[in-house]
């Protein structure tokens, strides 16, 4: 296993609309990053990656792109831009870029010019079929609600759109668009960028004979993740993508990947065989998952949280690397979907933090998860924003007998502007995000939760992290050790080892509100014991943890030697 400055970074996930306002037209900008970087270096990051920044027309905060060489207006210039990346350079901290090439805006200037004619040269840019039997070329539906297809009646085709129907899918079966999208990133990688975080980037290469897909029973449109996720040509392109432009560049890539299994994660991350160097997969935020997805947020069970993340640590344990979250912008607060945001949130929040942290992996703290900031009680589907929420609701409530209270219930637990209201600076008005209008709500706890607070508080979640991330750079077995769990089949208690050399970490983490009793003797035998971290301040370094009480959701971490 290669060492890596990749592997012993802490990740910093911005989404830049709800990160800090600096001029006070209620939205999130870039110089309200460049005023936090100070904050930032002091939780201790090394890596920031932003979400989209680019030009757009917003149908997905920016994740339709417009102009991929240039700034959103809402966020600022060109030169802010530079500002920023020449400040966090100065400081020592590297920024990963979003990139989004499955799919562009309809207001890009290619997509413009495709559905302007089927002889347009840039007509197979994107991906345009004809209808069948007077209706869409599949039954594929997009991940927001409804058909995959629009129909074009200029040139009486659809076109294929994953996501929303101002997002059209690219063609990456056409070279010249695949060499385009390389001259960008080598574009933004010449500027300094020191990598990139790829949106869901497995959905690159689609089948070409456009099948239909198996559907629920009595729905209309299929999930057809089968014939574009890890599509026949998904190493290919990721390969000559690496060939052509990130093997020329020392950077961090990590790929979103929905549905990715660990033997293609494998194939995607293996050092020798040049794609990517990590990735996102989506197996832990969708426990509780029903025949509706994430909406039916069914109750789940910690050991299928352990088999699930120890499946993905010994998978890629020889080859490849983990990329490890809880949180980031798609999805609900961790400390309310994973902890107790009731009286155990500063507990659980901590306790959470050290589970992941302390993985094989790199480990992403999405903005606001370093003070423990939880969902939102939406009061009404209109305080919602977010284009897949909305979808869902506006086609649910199309049905009969639909109650809007169980639907705002789902929202509530795993929309995605859970984790997109302001970051909550202080206790003044507005959390001290903005001087506006907010464009999405301040969650109401912000006057007990926020980074002012955290910071005066020593015994903060903000300073837990902090030590985390401090943690990192002195135990080499925290990057590098190899996991192994404990107490498999343990309802309450998720216990794990980091072995490296002759050195040993344990971590236990309570998953429960209740008191555990445990033995850890058979680990701790004929061992000194260092205490590293905990979130119980009686903890000490000479515990006897042959018989120990763990307090609720504690978490401690001692280093065997
Ligand atoms: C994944 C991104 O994280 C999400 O926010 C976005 O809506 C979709 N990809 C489409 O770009």
């Amino acid at each position: 296993m290669s060492v890596q400055w990749w592997k012993e970074s802490v990740i910093y996930q911005i989404y830049p609309r709800s990160f800090n306002d600096s001029n006070g037209d209620g939205i999130g900008d870039i110089k309200g990053i460049t005023l936090k970087l100070d904050y930032l270096k002091k939780l201790g990051v090394d890596v920031i990656w932003l979400s989209p920044v680019y030009d757009s027309p917003n149908d997905d905060n920016g994740y339709d792109i417009r102009d991929y060489h240039k700034i959103m207006e809402e966020f600022g210039s060109m030169e802010d831009f530079e500002e920023l990346l020449n400040e966090m350079h100065k400081r020592e901290l590297k920024l990963v870029m979003d990139l989004v090439v499955n799919h562009t805006s309809d207001e890009h200037a290619w997509f413009v010019e495709s559905r302007s004619s089927k002889s347009n040269p840039k007509r197979d840019y994107y991906i345009w079929k004809p209808g069948k039997d007077g209706r869409e070329p599949n039954n594929w539906g997009s991940a927001f609600s409804g058909s995959a297809w629009q129909y074009d009646e200029k040139t009486d085709e659809y076109y294929l759109h994953l996501f929303s129907k101002k997002q059209p899918d690219l063609n990456w079966e056409n070279p010249d668009l695949r060499e385009d999208i390389y001259q960008m990133m080598r574009w933004w990688l010449d500027k300094g960028v020191d990598g990139f975080r790829m949106d869901v980037i497995n959905f690159l290469s689609k089948d070409q004979r456009f099948p239909d897909s198996a559907a629920e029973p009595g729905q209309r449109f299929a999930d057809g993740g089968n014939f574009f996720a890890q599509g026949p040509r998904i190493h290919e392109f990721l390969q000559e993508m690496n060939r052509k432009v990130l093997s020329d560049y020392d950077i961090l890539t990590v790929g979103e990947m929905p549905g990715v299994t660990v033997e293609e994660a494998k194939k995607f991350t293996a050092e020798d065989r040049h794609e990517l160097q990590m990735v996102f997969h989506f197996e832990h935020v969708g426990l509780g998952n029903g025949p509706n997805g994430k909406w039916d947020n069914l109750p789940w069970k910690l050991t299928e949280l352990k088999e699930i993340m120890t499946k993905w640590q010994k998978g890629l344990e020889q080859k490849g690397w983990n990329s490890l979250y809880w949180n980031n912008h798609d999805q609900p607060r961790a400390v309310s979907r994973f902890g107790n945001d009731g009286p155990y949130r500063e507990q659980s929040a901590k306790m959470l933090a050290a589970c992941l942290h302390l993985m094989k992996g790199t480990p992403y703290i999405y903005q606001g998860e370093e003070i423990g900031m939880t969902n939102v009680p939406f009061p009404s589907i209109e305080e919602c924003r977010d284009i897949e929420t909305l979808n869902w609701y506006e086609e649910r409530m199309k049905e009969e007998g639909v109650d809007s209270a169980e639907l705002l219930e789902a929202i509530y637990a795993r929309s995605r502007d859970n984790a997109r209201t302001p970051v909550q600076w202080d206790s003044s008005k507005h959390a001290g995000f903005t001087t506006g209008e907010p464009w999405l709500q301040v969650n109401p706890n912000y006057q007990e939760i926020n980074v002012e607070k955290a910071l005066e508080d020593s015994e903060s979640v903000f300073y837990f992290y902090q030590k985390l991330i401090q943690l990192r750079k002195q135990e080499k077995a925290m990057v590098y050790g190899e996991y192994n769990l404990l107490l498999e089949e343990d309802e309450e208690i998720f216990a794990y080892t980091r072995l490296l050399d002759e050195e040993i970490l344990l971590v236990v983490c309570n998953f429960s509100s209740k008191e555990q009793k445990r033995s850890f003797a058979d680990i701790t035998k004929g061992k000194q014991q260092q205490l590293l971290i905990t979130n119980n301040k009686e903890r000490t370094d000479k515990e006897n943890l042959t018989e120990v009480t763990i307090q609720p959701y504690e978490t401690f971490v001692y280093k065997l030697t």
